[in-house]
């Protein structure tokens, strides 16, 4: 696999699989298809070589555009996406665009070049999983866990459009052969995550001043997980994982929203009450947590950043070292929230 196109790869996660690639596979060159939207940024990809990354503006809806760059290519790894469900609330149409149109745009291209395939899915197309207090035995019994086989079940814009991209994969790879996997990954944190997303707006508004805030009651659970493993995993997978096969990606790191709220406010020395309940999204998903065993024990993946306090601690560092990277969206961002009571 010497030539792969990285789409989204200005984005979050798409440029830290950037990274990863540049870094660990010297034979690699990278094309990254991004539109740059209002998530994407060069930054997040400059200074890596001229001659192993080349960054191509354009949307992945523009099958001419996105034939062209596939038909050179040995592989596609999906990133791009509409990816906040708080913007899929507000409006729906840009993530039907992208995340739907935007796939099938890509798996045709592939399916007609016969380019391997990777797409890059979420665990919120399982939908969500009552929190262990509710349950007895406190969730450690069989299905309590998301694996491949949960159905799907969908609750947001977003993850409904997920949920449609990824049985249009699958659909793919049963009628037309199409060389592809798919993985789920669970919530994911680091450096470059944009400041609408929880933990950095909660670290950006302590920074600037601001109290954060916290939607509901604050029990609802999120299984997070450091980028740099998501990007491990999906490398493992792109490379050694079986076509047509869906892989789950999780560290066990499970942790209310609170309990990661008061952690961030006690390593930045506020005190543990100093944030504002606000009101809750609709349709709120309780608890997410992934069964990985599957991607470990077929394909021997490991995790390496399982201590989520001090990965939080250098994701606290980095957004204070790099204020230039958010602070001039910030005020957009809490302006467009406050419009919501947010
Ligand atoms: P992000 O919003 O940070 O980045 C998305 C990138 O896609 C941006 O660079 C944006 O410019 C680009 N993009 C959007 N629409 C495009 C289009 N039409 N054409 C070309 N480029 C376009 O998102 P992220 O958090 O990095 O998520 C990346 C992928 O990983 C998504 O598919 C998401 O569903 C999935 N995922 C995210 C998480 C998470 O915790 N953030 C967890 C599991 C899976
Ligand atoms: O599970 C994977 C998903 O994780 C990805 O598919 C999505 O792309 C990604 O955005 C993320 O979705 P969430 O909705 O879980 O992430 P978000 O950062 O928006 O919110 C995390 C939790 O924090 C969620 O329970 C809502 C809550 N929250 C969020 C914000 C922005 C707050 O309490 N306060 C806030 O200000």
């Amino acid at each position: 696999m010497k030539k792969i196109i990285v789409t989204g790869g200005a984005g979050f996660i798409g440029s830290n699989f950037v990274h990863y690639v540049v870094n660990n596979h010297p034979e690699v060159q990278i094309t990254v298809l991004d539109k740059l939207t209002y998530a994407g940024n060069k930054e997040n990809i400059a200074g890596l070589p001229e001659d192993r990354v080349k960054l191509v503006v354009g949307d992945i809806t523009d099958a001419p555009l996105v034939e062209n760059l596939v038909k050179e290519a040995d592989a596609v790894v999906h990133y791009a996406a509409e990816s906040h469900n708080d913007n899929s609330l507000k409006d729906p149409f840009p993530f039907v665009q992208t995340n739907l149109i935007g796939t099938y745009t890509l798996i045709e291209a592939c399916r007609k070049y016969g380019v391997r395939y990777h797409h890059v899915s979420t665990d919120e197309v399982y939908g969500d999983l009552p929190l262990r207090e509710d349950l007895p035995g406190h969730g450690e019994g069989k299905g309590e866990k998301f694996t491949a086989e949960t159905p799907y079940n969908p609750s947001s814009p977003y993850s409904s459009t997920k949920a449609g991209s990824d049985l249009l994969v699958r659909a793919w790879v049963r009628s037309f052969g199409l060389k592809a996997t798919i993985s789920n990954c669970s919530n994911n944190y680091g450096p470059y995550q944009h400041i609408e997303k929880f933990i950095p707006r909660q670290i950006t508004n302590i920074l600037s001043g601001a109290r954060p805030k916290l939607y509901g009651n604050g029990k609802n659970v999120r299984d997070w997980i450091h980028t740099n493993d998501h990007s491990s995993a999906v490398w493992l997978i792109l490379t050694k994982g079986t076509i047509g096969e869906t892989y789950l990606i999780g560290a066990d790191g499970e942790e209310d929203n609170k309990t990661v709220l008061e952690l961030i406010l006690e390593l930045m020395g506020q005190p543990k009450e100093a944030y504002d309940q606000v009101k809750d999204r609709a349709g709120h998903d309780l608890r997410y947590a992934i069964d990985s065993s599957k991607l470990r024990e077929e394909l021997g993946w490991q995790p390496k950043f399982t201590n989520f306090r001090e990965g939080l601690a250098d994701t606290i560092q980095w957004y204070t070292e790099h204020q230039e990277w958010w602070q001039a969206e910030k005020q957009a961002v809490e302006a467009n929230y406050a419009k919501n009571g947010q």
